[in-house]
């Protein structure tokens, strides 16, 4: 209670809402810049190299626009698929000891990331004022937003939020099963004004991304690559959240984001140089990720935890701020159409002769609980 009561008058002195601190069991262990463990090892969260897929990519453009003749790549081709195989097996792998894994060589570009980070440092700059012109409301749960809780506990961030489509389609009440939908739109500040193009162009860049890793997830669970595709259409739930997490003068007592599962399918995720995304491994330790410029953060959702039955298990990750740099990361949360009823999928139970450990929810439904919930303004 004391020891409690000392960290209140800190944070009056301050001036920090007390509802940023993190109970004690709960607060940083390692700080943001340590990639060890607490026994000194280096365990490391895989990283996987997905040159053969972009390589296919580029010969499968090749080939149907007739620059090379199709008896030629049949050696080729039979590699490729070996180091497809092997790419599905190493993800397979990383899904199923650490529930995340880093990719690179993933296609996506260095000045796209460039250009998105340029302009979310200039939106994050802006006075509160500006950046709440795009304020997220109950009526929409899309745009700029300083105030998200996880587990009821402020986070040390500022967000914004857009959906790759454009919109996000929630219920309109919990209840109705996904029935009645209502659109929530994207708003887009004033400044900078190059934001939207930069966002749009990032957003196709790392959804395109995104349904490659289905794909190679898909298989490495014995299915066809486009199995899941079917849960994307005719819309679906991706959006990409802008995190700012500024310096913090109490990084001890606080947190960027408190440990947490993604409830969604998979988070493909790029992060700055700073570091603070940590994971808890198996073993109960928390590790950090040691920021790679050319690696995207890959992590499996509650939802393959559900369609597996519990063969992907969704992991804990939290991030730690610091008191000397601001840190940016860019997630997509890739999650399929609001309209999905989610259950562990019969093809796999069917093989492994297992009972189903979840009962079926609607995905839309449960978003609504979650994203629909009354800002706090
Ligand atoms: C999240 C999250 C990690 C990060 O937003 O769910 O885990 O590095 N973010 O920002
Ligand atoms: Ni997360």
């Amino acid at each position: 209670m004391g020891v409690q009561q000392d960290h209140h008058d800190i944070l009056e002195t301050l001036q920090i809402d007390p509802e940023f601190l993190v109970q004690q069991e709960h607060r940083p262990t390692l700080k943001y810049n340590d990639y060890k463990t607490a026994v000194g090892q280096h365990h490391v969260v895989p990283v996987i190299d997905l040159s053969p897929l972009t390589s296919k990519k580029k010969k499968e453009k090749k080939s149907s626009s007739g620059l090379e003749s199709s008896s030629a790549l049949t050696q080729q081709e039979h590699d490729a698929h070996s180091f497809i195989h092997n790419l599905v097996e190493q993800v397979g792998k990383a899904c199923e000891e650490w529930g995340f894994f880093q990719v690179i060589n993933h296609g996506v570009s260095l000045s796209l990331l460039e250009e998105l980070e340029t302009n979310a440092q200039s939106f994050f700059a802006l006075p509160l004022q500006e950046k709440a012109k795009v304020r997220r409301t109950f009526e929409n749960s899309l745009g700029y937003y300083d105030r998200e809780r996880t587990k009821n506990v402020r986070d040390w961030k500022e967000v914004f939020d857009f959906a790759t489509s454009g919109m996000l389609q929630l219920p309109a009440d919990v209840g109705s099963e996904g029935k009645q939908l209502i659109s929530h739109t994207n708003q887009w500040p004033e400044n900078p004004s190059t934001l939207r193009e930069v966002c749009e162009n990032w957003s196709k860049a790392v959804e395109g991304l995104a349904f490659e890793l289905l794909g190679l997830i898909s298989q490495s669970l014995g299915l066809p690559a486009t199995y899941f595709h079917k849960f994307w259409e005719p819309d679906d739930s991706n959006f990409i959240r802008m995190n700012y997490y500024p310096k913090c003068p109490m990084p001890n007592l606080t947190l960027g984001v408190t440990r947490h599962k993604d409830a969604g399918c998979l988070t493909v995720l790029v992060q700055d140089e700073v570091g603070g995304l940590q994971v808890r491994c198996k073993n109960g330790e928390w590790i950090g990720i040691r920021p790679q410029r050319d690696a995207f953060v890959v992590n499996v959702g509650d939802l393959f935890q559900v369609w597996s039955n519990d063969r992907y298990k969704s992991v804990e990750h939290r991030v730690v701020v610091n008191e000397n740099k601001p840190r940016f990361s860019f997630p997509l949360f890739f999650n399929p159409s609001p309209r999905t009823n989610v259950a562990p999928l019969p093809e796999l139970l069917l093989c492994g002769d297992q009972v189903p450990l979840y009962r079926p929810y609607n995905w839309g439904e449960f978003m609504k609980t979650k994203k629909g919930t009354p800002p706090i303004l």
